[in-house]
């Protein structure tokens, strides 16, 4: 029997932000540090996935390069046989697949998945990348090719599992046994010690996800931020007249993200961080403490980032790349074959 796989990937359009890191990348690290043995670990660069959005051509591979760094940095161990760290174009059966799966996805599917309106809504309609609306099937193809039964991501890319799930059983159903279905939601979340998905929210608007590509970055902290600079945003960030710290996120969404990051980055629970910081009133206290912890977060993962080694960095891609390949191939051939495309 072949180990259940966990898989991830960050898309490398720009620096990594405290949410790719806490909410996908921690997960993985910490499952390759302790689950090798039980799982095989795949974490990768979806780079075909990053021709979606903005991005730098020119300066694309040392995006990439600096971004895999951030894994190293994080604890990702390259000396582990099972875990695996690659690049998503340098395996030809991920669009292979995508081209296979379109044939069983609907347009009114991909039309209603939330990333897709939020982020098509600023292009006139006949200029929308057609790569946004197959987004979904490509990152199916990704997780589908390695029968990966956990993905660590943040909570907006559900609605993604969800569909995987669904394209897998569909193509099951008609083909038979030619995927693994990925766990239900709620189970990944149990295999990461999580009740939910994490959604770090924007500092500046704080009903928006904390992203890559806001249009400005004074909402977002990147893990290259300068931790000044870091500590700056923090104390610039927007809160709410109310003046009495609370965990609501309805009501208090900017004070709640405070607290959730001072919990992330002090790694002390967030019941345990609420019943410290409630009912009190200087926002401006608050934030000191969020800002000088989040400083130290990037003080620690910076001084880690600057030893670590890029040889060793490419060595492990080759590797990873030449066995992905042999895994990722079977699948499309399985498919394939029940397709009648080869005998
Ligand atoms: P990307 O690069 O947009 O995000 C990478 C991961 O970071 C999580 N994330 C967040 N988590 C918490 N709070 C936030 N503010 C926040 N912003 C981002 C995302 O949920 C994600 O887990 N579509 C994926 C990339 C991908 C993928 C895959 C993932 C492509 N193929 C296959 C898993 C399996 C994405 O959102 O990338």
């Amino acid at each position: 029997m072949s180990k259940p796989v966990i898989l991830t990937g960050i898309r490398a359009n720009n620096s990594l932000h405290i949410g790719n890191y806490f909410g996908a990348l921690l997960p993985m690290v910490d499952m390759a540090q302790n689950k090798a043995d039980e799982y095989q670990i795949n974490l990768f660069i979806p780079d075909l996935h990053s021709l979606t959005a903005d991005l730098d051509y020119a300066n694309f591979q040392s995006v990439i390069l600096n971004n895999l760094k951030m894994y190293v940095s994080a604890g990702l161990p390259l000396n582990k046989a099972d875990v695996y760290i690659y690049r998503q174009s340098f395996i030809p059966a991920h669009s292979e697949l995508t081209i296979l799966l379109n044939s069983f996805i609907g347009m009114g599917e991909l039309s209603r998945m939330t990333q897709y309106k939020e982020k098509s809504a600023k292009f006139h309609e006949d200029r929308i990348p057609v790569s946004l609306f197959s987004y979904p099937v490509l990152m199916a193809a990704d997780i589908l090719a390695y029968g990966a039964s956990y993905i660590p991501v943040g909570d907006d890319q559900t609605q993604h599992l969800e569909f995987t799930r669904d394209v897998a059983i569909r193509i099951n159903n008609l083909f038979g046994d030619i995927f693994v279905v990925p766990r239900p939601v709620k189970q990944q979340h149990a295999l990461f010690m999580k009740d939910q998905g994490l959604r770090i929210k924007d500092l500046v608007d704080p009903s928006k996800k904390m992203s890559k590509s806001s249009e400005s970055d004074k909402g977002t902290i990147f893990l290259n931020d300068k931790p000044e600079d870091a500590y700056t945003k923090i104390m610039a960030s927007t809160t709410d007249s109310l003046g009495v710290i609370n965990y609501d996120k309805a009501s208090q969404p900017g004070i709640s993200n405070l607290l959730e990051i001072l919990s992330l980055v002090s790694k002390e629970p967030l019941d345990q961080i609420i019943s410290s910081y409630q009912g009190q009133t200087s926002y401006g206290e608050f934030k000191k403490i969020v800002a000088a912890e989040v400083r130290d977060f990037l003080m620690k993962f910076q001084s880690s980032f600057d030893k670590i080694d890029e040889a060793e960095i490419y060595d492990k891609l080759k590797l990873s790349e030449i066995v992905m390949n042999q895994q990722a191939n079977k699948t499309v051939y399985r498919l394939q074959k029940a397709l009648g495309l080869r005998s």
